[in-house]
């Protein structure tokens, strides 16, 4: 009796879990820990349009090397007091410094798509970046995001300058916070897993797909009875005809030669002043990837610089965002902010951005492996693993709030 009493005291019985994706939710103890759970649920095409990279994919690899090749000096008995891994990022509060990416194509991952993974983000007090290329349109996200949400909207230099205009205007009047203008799409990169897979978006279930598809019939199902996958935003702007008016996604597309077709890569600095003229609030500019552009974005009175190279999808060999970091904010931290993009997998590595001086991080395949595997409980679940990783690396390297996080805490090899 007395044992039995002494081993309740001990063990706990867990209520067992119903859910089957909770269940497995709680396994998974890390990002990567999604992506396999991603990848068994999507398609191989599906899959491999989310997680592959440029070329040789020496971009992609490099983003997450870069944070693994930095480690930490801790400092230990600082008296810690409460724990903040709070901060502030265009003047409004951050529970902690991440913001979620633009992504195309959302809801391939998982129907749920944006909808669910703006309202992970609000309930976990980050921002959420809407793309021009999303499957929820700027109307239906302003729709289902709380009161105070911070939504963004990204764009893309569509030829079509009204097209641009009028999404800009849209996502004013829908409430949207700032925008965020992407420069390192001049032409879409080769992405050669895609290249192989004869990927076209939305996928099409034909000949080569269809036994993918039987071996995943979770999404096939979810993906056939869900309404059908668009370019949300694009809607109603012509015909789907490549090299004619934008289509919107009604019909399947090559991402290349749709995209190729579509974006001026004429773009300049001359647009950025354009877009301040056409939009009040903060303008950010990402796919920044070198001191002297980062440079040029302040003299053209940029709000947030985002140092990305598009998560290794677009130039292969270009830089790892991480590791320009501090000389971008030694040139120009304090006229603007400067946000990390691209290989963030850890709380420790969004520790590591902010003390080499970024304001704050942004991410896109953590999210998106989380929809893939789990829909919107996986994204709350991985937003709290990077939330909960921050804080404890803080803790661990001996800094209560993020203003203490500087470059002495940090060893490059
Ligand atoms: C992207 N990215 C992206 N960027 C953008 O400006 N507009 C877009 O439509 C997309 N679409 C997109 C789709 C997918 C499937 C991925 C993985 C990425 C790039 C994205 O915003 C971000 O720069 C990267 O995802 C950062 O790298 P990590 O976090 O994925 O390592
Ligand atoms: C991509 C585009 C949509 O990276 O930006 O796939």
């Amino acid at each position: 009796m007395g044992m039995l009493r002494t081993l309740r005291a001990v063990v706990r019985l867990r209520r067992p879990e119903r859910s089957r994706s909770v269940r497995r939710l709680r396994s998974a103890a890390n990002v990567e820990d999604l992506r396999r759970m991603a990848r068994r649920r999507l398609p191989a095409g599906v899959f491999d349009y989310i997680d592959g990279g440029a070329e040789d994919e020496s971009a992609l690899r490099r983003n997450t090397g870069s944070f693994a090749a930095v480690g930490f000096r801790p400092r230990v008995l600082r008296g810690l007091g409460e724990m903040d891994t709070s901060t502030t990022l265009l003047g409004r509060p951050l529970a902690f410094p991440l913001v979620l990416a633009p992504t195309g194509f959302t809801r391939i991952a998982d129907p749920a798509g944006e909808l669910a993974v703006l309202r992970a983000a609000g309930r976990a007090g980050i921002p959420f970046t809407l793309s021009t290329m999303g499957t929820r349109s700027i109307e239906e996200c302003a729709a289902a995001a709380s009161a105070d949400a911070r939504l963004w909207f990204q764009v893309y230099a569509w030829r079509d300058r009204d097209l641009i205009r009028s999404m800009v205007e849209r996502a004013a009047a829908a409430g949207f916070e700032a925008i965020c203008l992407t420069v390192d799409t001049a032409m879409l990169g080769r992405r050669e897993r895609d290249v192989r897979r004869g990927l076209t978006l939305p996928p099409e279930i034909g000949p080569g797909t269809f036994l993918d598809g039987l071996r995943h019939p979770g999404w096939t199902w979810r993906f056939l009875r869900s309404d059908p996958i668009r370019f949300a935003n694009v809607e109603g702007a012509g015909s789907d005809r490549v090299g004619g008016a934008p289509g919107d996604g009604s019909t399947a597309v090559d991402l290349s030669a749709y995209m190729n077709s579509q974006f001026d890569h004429g773009l300049s600095w001359k647009d950025v002043g354009w877009l301040r003229s056409i939009w009040d609030g903060p303008v950010l500019v990402k796919g920044i990837q070198t001191v002297a552009d980062a440079v040029l974005a302040v003299e053209h009175g940029v709000d947030a610089v985002v140092l990305s190279n598009h998560g290794g999808r677009q130039l292969d060999g270009a830089p790892a965002p991480f590791d320009l970091v501090p000389e971008v904010v030694d040139a120009v931290g304090g006229r603007t902010e400067v946000i990390c993009d691209g290989g963030v997998r850890r709380g420790s590595d969004i520790v590591k951005a902010v003390a080499a001086g970024a304001t704050a991080t942004m991410g896109g395949r953590l999210f998106l492996y989380a929809l893939a595997a789990a829909g919107e409980e996986g994204v709350d679940h991985v937003l709290e693993l990077l939330r909960s990783g921050t804080e404890r690396t803080m803790a661990l390297v001996g800094a209560s709030s993020v203003d203490e996080l500087g470059a002495e805490l940090l060893e490059w090899s």
